[in-house]
Protein backbone atom coordinates (compact mmCIF):
# COMPACT_ATOMS: atom_id res chain seq x y z
CA UNK A 1 0.00 0.00 0.00
CA UNK A 2 1.11 3.03 -1.17
CA UNK A 3 1.86 5.96 1.78
CA UNK A 4 0.17 9.43 1.21
CA UNK A 5 1.44 12.96 2.71
CA UNK A 6 -2.00 14.33 3.54
CA UNK A 7 -1.27 15.70 6.86
CA UNK A 8 1.92 16.22 8.60
CA UNK A 9 0.14 13.86 11.37
CA UNK A 10 0.70 11.15 8.80
CA UNK A 11 4.51 10.73 10.00
CA UNK A 12 5.82 9.28 12.86
CA UNK A 13 8.30 11.30 15.04
CA UNK A 14 11.16 8.95 13.53
CA UNK A 15 10.06 9.20 10.59
CA UNK A 16 10.11 13.15 10.66
CA UNK A 17 13.21 13.50 12.49
CA UNK A 18 14.14 10.73 9.54
CA UNK A 19 13.20 12.47 6.44
CA UNK A 20 14.60 16.44 8.36
CA UNK A 21 17.78 14.65 8.20
CA UNK A 22 17.56 13.46 4.51
CA UNK A 23 16.48 16.87 3.62
CA UNK A 24 19.60 18.52 5.20
CA UNK A 25 21.78 15.79 3.78
CA UNK A 26 20.12 16.49 0.23
CA UNK A 27 20.65 20.29 0.62
CA UNK A 28 24.73 19.71 1.76
CA UNK A 29 25.32 17.32 -1.10
CA UNK A 30 22.56 17.22 -3.71
CA UNK A 31 24.79 15.80 -6.43
CA UNK A 32 23.95 12.71 -4.24
CA UNK A 33 20.62 12.73 -4.88
CA UNK A 34 20.81 13.93 -8.88
CA UNK A 35 18.97 11.09 -11.12
CA UNK A 36 17.28 9.25 -7.77
CA UNK A 37 14.11 9.52 -9.46
CA UNK A 38 15.56 9.19 -13.26
CA UNK A 39 12.28 7.43 -15.29
CA UNK A 40 9.87 8.94 -13.15
CA UNK A 41 7.06 11.69 -13.31
CA UNK A 42 5.06 13.42 -10.90
CA UNK A 43 1.71 15.54 -11.73
CA UNK A 44 1.21 18.62 -9.76
CA UNK A 45 -2.48 20.32 -9.54
CA UNK A 46 -3.25 23.49 -8.66
CA UNK A 47 -6.65 24.49 -7.54
CA UNK A 48 -5.38 27.58 -6.30
CA UNK A 49 -2.05 30.12 -6.95
CA UNK A 50 0.98 28.92 -5.85
CA UNK A 51 4.61 30.44 -6.22
CA UNK A 52 6.97 28.74 -3.96
CA UNK A 53 5.12 24.91 -3.99
CA UNK A 54 4.76 25.33 -7.98
CA UNK A 55 8.41 26.46 -8.32
CA UNK A 56 10.09 24.71 -5.40
CA UNK A 57 8.49 21.42 -6.20
CA UNK A 58 9.17 21.97 -9.98
CA UNK A 59 13.01 22.32 -9.62
CA UNK A 60 13.04 19.67 -6.87
CA UNK A 61 11.77 17.02 -9.17
CA UNK A 62 13.80 18.14 -12.05
CA UNK A 63 16.82 18.20 -9.77
CA UNK A 64 16.18 14.46 -8.96
CA UNK A 65 15.91 13.39 -12.63
CA UNK A 66 12.06 13.14 -12.72
CA UNK A 67 9.77 14.60 -15.15
CA UNK A 68 7.45 17.11 -13.26
CA UNK A 69 4.32 18.13 -15.02
CA UNK A 70 2.35 21.17 -13.57
CA UNK A 71 -1.42 21.49 -14.66
CA UNK A 72 -3.58 23.87 -13.47
CA UNK A 73 -7.67 23.01 -12.76
CA UNK A 74 -8.62 24.81 -15.41
CA UNK A 75 -6.87 23.05 -17.95
CA UNK A 76 -7.83 19.58 -16.92
CA UNK A 77 -10.87 18.42 -17.64
CA UNK A 78 -11.30 18.35 -13.96
CA UNK A 79 -12.09 21.96 -14.84
CA UNK A 80 -15.30 20.51 -16.74
CA UNK A 81 -16.62 18.52 -14.28
CA UNK A 82 -14.31 15.14 -14.39
CA UNK A 83 -14.47 14.11 -10.71
CA UNK A 84 -11.23 13.91 -8.47
CA UNK A 85 -11.41 10.15 -8.20
CA UNK A 86 -11.60 9.82 -12.13
CA UNK A 87 -8.72 11.79 -12.56
CA UNK A 88 -6.46 10.07 -9.56
CA UNK A 89 -7.06 6.98 -11.56
CA UNK A 90 -5.83 8.27 -14.77
CA UNK A 91 -2.87 10.03 -13.98
CA UNK A 92 -1.99 7.02 -11.77
CA UNK A 93 -1.55 5.06 -15.11
CA UNK A 94 0.99 7.90 -16.26
CA UNK A 95 2.78 9.30 -12.90
CA UNK A 96 4.56 8.04 -9.74
CA UNK A 97 2.99 11.03 -7.58
CA UNK A 98 0.08 12.80 -7.61
CA UNK A 99 0.67 16.69 -5.78
CA UNK A 100 -2.54 18.78 -4.96
CA UNK A 101 -2.93 22.33 -3.77
CA UNK A 102 -7.36 22.45 -3.33
CA UNK A 103 -9.63 23.35 -0.71
CA UNK A 104 -11.57 20.93 1.14
CA UNK A 105 -9.04 18.64 3.04
CA UNK A 106 -11.80 16.09 2.15
CA UNK A 107 -10.91 16.25 -1.64
CA UNK A 108 -7.76 15.10 -0.98
CA UNK A 109 -8.86 12.03 1.19
CA UNK A 110 -10.71 11.21 -2.10
CA UNK A 111 -8.37 11.62 -4.65
CA UNK A 112 -5.76 9.43 -2.24
CA UNK A 113 -8.27 6.57 -1.98
CA UNK A 114 -8.78 6.52 -5.79
CA UNK A 115 -5.29 6.94 -6.96
CA UNK A 116 -2.58 3.96 -6.86
CA UNK A 117 0.37 6.22 -6.67
CA UNK A 118 1.19 8.72 -3.37
CA UNK A 119 -0.53 11.39 -3.28
CA UNK A 120 0.61 15.06 -1.70
CA UNK A 121 -1.14 17.57 0.52
CA UNK A 122 0.56 20.98 -0.91
CA UNK A 123 -2.07 22.93 0.88
CA UNK A 124 -5.20 22.80 1.44
CA UNK A 125 -7.93 24.92 3.63
CA UNK A 126 -7.09 22.25 6.72
CA UNK A 127 -3.00 21.94 6.72
CA UNK A 128 0.23 23.15 4.76
CA UNK A 129 2.44 19.92 5.58
CA UNK A 130 5.01 20.87 3.35
CA UNK A 131 5.41 24.07 4.64
CA UNK A 132 5.92 22.46 7.98
CA UNK A 133 8.33 20.63 6.81
CA UNK A 134 10.83 23.69 5.52
CA UNK A 135 9.46 25.33 8.47
CA UNK A 136 11.31 22.48 10.84
CA UNK A 137 14.25 22.40 8.88
CA UNK A 138 15.10 25.88 9.27
CA UNK A 139 14.65 25.30 12.81
CA UNK A 140 16.89 22.78 13.25
CA UNK A 141 19.56 24.56 10.95
CA UNK A 142 19.23 27.62 12.59
CA UNK A 143 19.28 26.17 16.48
CA UNK A 144 21.21 22.52 16.23
CA UNK A 145 17.87 21.12 17.11
CA UNK A 146 13.88 21.17 17.40
CA UNK A 147 13.32 19.56 20.64
CA UNK A 148 12.71 22.15 23.37
CA UNK A 149 12.35 25.15 20.97
CA UNK A 150 9.51 27.18 21.76
CA UNK A 151 7.31 28.55 18.55
CA UNK A 152 5.30 31.08 19.02
CA UNK A 153 2.57 31.45 16.21
CA UNK A 154 0.86 34.99 15.90
CA UNK A 155 -2.51 35.39 13.64
CA UNK A 156 -5.07 33.89 12.07
CA UNK A 157 -5.70 30.04 13.74
CA UNK A 158 -5.49 28.05 9.94
CA UNK A 159 -4.00 25.52 7.74
CA UNK A 160 -0.44 26.42 8.46
CA UNK A 161 -1.46 26.85 12.11
CA UNK A 162 -2.53 23.33 12.15
CA UNK A 163 0.44 21.78 10.78
CA UNK A 164 2.75 24.26 12.53
CA UNK A 165 0.27 22.72 15.77
CA UNK A 166 0.96 18.81 14.84
CA UNK A 167 4.40 19.36 13.60
CA UNK A 168 6.10 20.81 16.39
CA UNK A 169 4.31 18.91 19.07
CA UNK A 170 5.32 15.90 16.91
CA UNK A 171 9.14 17.54 17.18
CA UNK A 172 9.00 17.92 20.63
CA UNK A 173 8.78 21.89 20.62
CA UNK A 174 6.54 23.90 22.49
CA UNK A 175 4.07 25.89 20.55
CA UNK A 176 2.08 28.68 21.99
CA UNK A 177 -0.55 29.99 19.11
CA UNK A 178 -2.40 33.47 19.99
CA UNK A 179 -5.37 34.73 17.73
CA UNK A 180 -8.33 37.10 17.90
CA UNK A 181 -11.17 35.74 20.10
CA UNK A 182 -13.32 33.36 16.97
CA UNK A 183 -9.57 32.99 14.87
CA UNK A 184 -8.39 30.19 17.23
CA UNK A 185 -7.42 26.84 15.23
CA UNK A 186 -9.77 23.72 15.62
CA UNK A 187 -10.01 22.14 18.76
CA UNK A 188 -9.78 18.40 16.97
CA UNK A 189 -6.50 19.77 15.61
CA UNK A 190 -5.25 21.23 19.15
CA UNK A 191 -6.22 18.16 20.58
CA UNK A 192 -4.79 15.73 18.62
CA UNK A 193 -1.41 18.27 18.74
CA UNK A 194 -2.30 17.94 23.10
CA UNK A 195 -1.59 14.45 22.94
CA UNK A 196 1.25 14.04 20.63
CA UNK A 197 2.76 16.45 22.32
CA UNK A 198 2.47 13.61 25.46
CA UNK A 199 4.75 11.78 24.54
CA UNK A 200 6.92 13.90 22.71
CA UNK A 201 7.95 16.03 25.63
CA UNK A 202 6.75 19.05 23.65
CA UNK A 203 3.73 21.26 24.80
CA UNK A 204 0.67 23.36 23.20
CA UNK A 205 -0.77 26.57 24.23
CA UNK A 206 -3.58 28.30 22.71
CA UNK A 207 -3.91 31.88 23.89
CA UNK A 208 -5.77 35.31 22.74
CA UNK A 209 -2.81 37.61 24.11
CA UNK A 210 -0.52 37.91 22.14
CA UNK A 211 2.30 40.02 24.31
CA UNK A 212 2.09 37.12 26.80
CA UNK A 213 2.64 34.73 24.16
CA UNK A 214 5.95 35.96 22.97
CA UNK A 215 7.72 36.63 25.85
CA UNK A 216 10.79 34.20 25.63
CA UNK A 217 10.09 32.90 22.27
CA UNK A 218 12.68 31.12 20.33
CA UNK A 219 10.98 31.68 17.00
CA UNK A 220 8.41 33.78 16.53
CA UNK A 221 6.04 33.07 13.12
CA UNK A 222 3.15 34.25 11.50
CA UNK A 223 1.24 34.14 8.21
CA UNK A 224 -1.14 36.44 6.33
CA UNK A 225 -4.95 37.36 8.01
CA UNK A 226 -7.66 36.36 5.15
CA UNK A 227 -5.93 33.05 3.51
CA UNK A 228 -6.67 31.94 -0.30
CA UNK A 229 -10.58 31.57 -0.42
CA UNK A 230 -11.21 33.86 2.53
CA UNK A 231 -10.35 37.60 0.89
CA UNK A 232 -13.75 38.27 0.97
CA UNK A 233 -13.21 38.91 5.08
CA UNK A 234 -10.06 40.67 4.23
CA UNK A 235 -11.20 43.86 5.17
CA UNK A 236 -13.60 42.71 8.45
CA UNK A 237 -10.14 41.31 9.57
CA UNK A 238 -7.68 43.99 8.92
CA UNK A 239 -9.51 45.24 12.38
CA UNK A 240 -9.15 42.83 14.67
CA UNK A 241 -5.80 41.12 13.67
CA UNK A 242 -3.66 44.54 14.27
CA UNK A 243 -2.56 43.07 17.64
CA UNK A 244 -1.14 40.31 16.51
CA UNK A 245 1.56 41.99 14.01
CA UNK A 246 4.80 40.86 14.25
CA UNK A 247 6.94 44.25 14.98
CA UNK A 248 9.91 45.35 16.94
CA UNK A 249 8.05 45.41 20.28
CA UNK A 250 7.22 41.29 19.72
CA UNK A 251 10.70 40.94 19.08
CA UNK A 252 11.86 42.61 21.87
CA UNK A 253 9.65 40.45 24.01
CA UNK A 254 11.07 36.98 22.58
CA UNK A 255 14.50 35.84 23.18
CA UNK A 256 17.59 37.87 22.14
CA UNK A 257 18.42 35.77 19.05
CA UNK A 258 15.15 34.96 18.30
CA UNK A 259 14.52 33.66 14.93
CA UNK A 260 11.24 35.26 12.49
CA UNK A 261 9.34 32.72 10.25
CA UNK A 262 6.73 33.72 7.47
CA UNK A 263 5.48 31.05 4.89
CA UNK A 264 4.78 33.98 2.58
CA UNK A 265 3.44 35.37 1.09
CA UNK A 266 3.41 38.25 3.14
CA UNK A 267 0.91 41.55 3.25
CA UNK A 268 4.05 44.19 4.80
CA UNK A 269 2.76 46.42 7.23
CA UNK A 270 -0.17 43.79 8.51
CA UNK A 271 0.58 40.68 9.76
CA UNK A 272 4.15 41.16 9.89
CA UNK A 273 6.62 44.99 9.26
CA UNK A 274 8.94 45.37 6.64
CA UNK A 275 11.57 46.71 9.79
CA UNK A 276 11.37 42.56 10.53
CA UNK A 277 10.93 40.88 7.58
CA UNK A 278 14.02 42.49 6.41
CA UNK A 279 15.80 42.82 9.28
CA UNK A 280 18.19 40.57 11.47
CA UNK A 281 16.30 38.03 13.28
CA UNK A 282 13.96 37.13 9.52
CA UNK A 283 15.09 33.70 7.95
CA UNK A 284 11.90 33.69 5.77
CA UNK A 285 14.27 33.45 2.51
CA UNK A 286 16.41 30.09 3.98
CA UNK A 287 12.80 28.87 4.87
CA UNK A 288 11.24 29.27 1.33
CA UNK A 289 14.55 27.91 0.09
CA UNK A 290 13.93 24.99 2.68
CA UNK A 291 10.59 23.98 0.50
CA UNK A 292 13.17 22.42 -2.38
CA UNK A 293 15.47 20.58 0.10
CA UNK A 294 12.28 18.69 2.34
CA UNK A 295 10.05 18.59 -0.78
CA UNK A 296 13.43 16.32 -2.42
CA UNK A 297 13.39 14.18 0.63
CA UNK A 298 10.12 13.83 0.59
CA UNK A 299 9.53 12.48 -2.49
CA UNK A 300 12.62 10.17 -2.26
CA UNK A 301 11.06 8.66 0.99
CA UNK A 302 7.36 8.27 -0.70
CA UNK A 303 8.89 6.79 -3.86
CA UNK A 304 11.82 4.45 -1.79
CA UNK A 305 14.29 6.00 -3.27
CA UNK A 306 17.00 7.11 -0.22
N1 LIG B 1 4.26 29.24 1.25
C1 LIG B 1 3.62 28.82 0.12
O1 LIG B 1 3.04 27.74 0.05
O2 LIG B 1 3.72 29.71 -0.92
P1 LIG B 1 2.95 29.59 -2.31
O3 LIG B 1 1.49 29.87 -2.05
O4 LIG B 1 3.59 30.65 -3.15
O5 LIG B 1 3.15 28.22 -2.88
N1 LIG C 1 -2.65 30.45 4.96
C1 LIG C 1 -2.22 30.84 3.64
C2 LIG C 1 -0.93 30.16 3.29
C3 LIG C 1 -0.37 30.50 1.94
C4 LIG C 1 0.87 29.75 1.62
C5 LIG C 1 -3.31 30.52 2.63
O1 LIG C 1 -3.91 29.45 2.71
O2 LIG C 1 -3.56 31.36 1.75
Amino acid sequence: MERDFLSIDDLSAEELAGLLDLAAKAKAQPEDYAGRLRGKSVAMIFEKPSTRTRVSFEIAIAQLGAHPVPLSSTELQLGRGETIEDTGRVLSRYVDAIVLRTFEQERLEVLARAATVPVVNALSDFEHPCQCLADLLTVQERRGGTAGRTLVYLGDGNNVTHSLLLGCAKASMHIRVATPPGFEPIPQVVHRAEEIAESSGGSVRVLNDPIEACRGADVLYTDVWASMGKESEAEERALVFPAYQIDQRKVELAQPDVMVLHCLPAHRGQEITSEVIDGPHSAVWDQAENRMHTQKALLLWLLGAF
